[in-house]
C-alpha cells in the first residue's frame, strides 16, 4: 500500500516484511556480494528504537583508545556520519569495493531482518557479530509517528496517530511486523549468544553503565581496571546521553527538506521510556500489549 508521511513510502512484502525498495536491493546485494569478516560488527534495529543511541554506543567502546573525550568525534558528528548504514554502502552496480576497503573492525548499522543475512553471515559463528536494540512497540510506533509527520512533505496531510496504530498492529510499517523483527534477532541470540547480543532500550536507559559494560565484554573489549578508576565508562554513558548529544550544534541544525528529508535533528526528539502514556487511548495499550505477549510469548521482557 502507497501510504503518508514516513509511512510515504511504498512498501513491499518481502520475504515476510515490509521494506521500500531501497534496503530490499540493498540486502540482495549484501546477499550477493558481501564479504564478511570475523572482525565485523553490525549494529541492529527496527527504527526508532534507538539506532542513533546504539551508533553512538558502540562506536565509543570500540574506539576508546583513540580518542581524548573532550575532542571526540561524536562532538563534531552525528552518528549517523560515524556508523554508516550497511544497506546504503553497497555499491548500485553490486561491487563492494567501498565496504572492502574500510579497516577492521568495521561497525556498520542496519535495519535488515535477521533471516534476510546470507547464511555465510548468520551460520558461521565467527563471520561477524550483532548488537540488536529492541525497544517497547507502543513506543516505538509513537515515536515513529512523530518521525513521520515531520519528515512529511507539505502537501502531504498528516498520518493521524489511529492510523498509524492500525499499520502498525498490521505489521505495515517499514521493516515491520515489528514483533517479528525482533524475534528474529532474540531467536539467534538465545542459539549464538556469542554472535548476537540482544538489548533493550529500557535496561540501557535504566542501567548504562552495565549495559555498555556488557557491550564491551561481548566485544571481546572489556574495562580494565585501570579504564575503570579512570571512570571510562561514565565518560562513555555521558557523552552518549540523550542531553548531550541532542544539544550539539550538529545535531540542532534542521536540513533543507530535500529528496532524502531526514536531518540530523529528526533522530531526537524525547528520549524517554513510557512516553506512550501521553498518547494512547486504553484501547489502544490493551490491544498492542495483547499483540506483544501473543507475539513475543517466552522472550523473557516485560514491556509494560
Ligand atoms: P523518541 O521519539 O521516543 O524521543 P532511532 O535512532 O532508532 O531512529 O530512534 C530514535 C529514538 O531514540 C527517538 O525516540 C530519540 O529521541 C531517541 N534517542 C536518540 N538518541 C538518544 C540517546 N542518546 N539516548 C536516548 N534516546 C535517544
Amino acid at each position: 500500500p502507497r501510504s503518508k508521511g514516513w509511512w510515504l513510502d511504498e512498501l513491499f512484502q518481502y520475504q515476510g516484511f515490509w521494506m521500500s525498495s531501497f534496503p530490499i536491493r540493498g540486502s540482495m546485494l549484501i546477499n550477493d556480494h558481501f564479504k564478511p569478516r570475523p572482525t565485523d560488527i553490525i549494529v541492529a534495529t527496527s527504527p526508532k528504537c534507538g539506532t542513533t543511541w546504539l551508533r553512538a554506543l558502540v562506536f565509543s567502546i570500540i574506539n576508546r583508545a583513540s580518542f581524548d573525550f573532550n575532542d571526540h568525534p561524536l562532538r563534531k558528528l552525528n552518528p549517523q556520519e560515524l556508523v554508516l548504514l550497511f544497506e546504503g554502502h553497497i555499491h548500485k552496480d553490486g561491487s563492494t569495493s567501498f565496504l572492502d576497503e574500510l579497516p577492521s573492525p568495521r561497525l556498520l548499522s542496519t535495519h535488515i531482518p535477521y533471516s534476510l543475512f546470507p547464511k555465510r553471515m548468520t551460520d558461521d559463528t565467527s563471520a561477524c557479530r550483532f548488537v540488536y536494540i529492541c525497544r517497547d512497540p507502543k513506543d516505538v510506533l509513537v515515536s515513529k509517528w512523530h518521525f513521520s509527520n515531520k519528515l512529511r512533505p507539505k502537501e502531504v496531510p498528516p498520518l493521524s496517530l489511529e492510523e498509524a496504530f492500525d499499520l502498525f498492529c498490521k505489521g505495515v510499517s517499514h521493516y515491520g511486523p515489528f514483533w517479528d523483527h525482533v524475534l528474529g534477532y532474540w531467536k539467534a541470540s538465545v542459539e549464538s549468544p556469542k554472535k548476537v547480543l540482544f538489548l533493550t532500550y529500557e535496561d540501557v536507559k535504566k542501567e548504562p553503565l552495565g549495559c555498555v559494560r556488557k557491550v564491551a565484554e561481548f566485544l571481546g573489549v572489556p574495562f580494565s581496571q585501570e579504564e575503570e578508576n579512570r571512570k571510562t565508562v561514565e565518560e562513555i554513558v555521558k557523552l552518549c546521553s540523550f542531553e548531550s548529544l541532542s544539544n550539539l550544534d550538529v545535531n540542532k541544525s534542521v536540513a533543507k527538506r530535500s529528496e532524502r528529508p531526514v536531518s540530523n535533528s529528526d533522530f531526537f526528539r524525547k528520549g524517554e521510556v513510557g512516553d506512550w502514556v501521553n498518547h494512547l487511548s486504553p484501547e489502544m495499550v490493551e490491544k498492542m500489549n495483547q499483540i506483544t505477549e501473543q507475539k513475543l510469548q517466552g522472550i523473557g521482557y516485560n514491556f509494560h
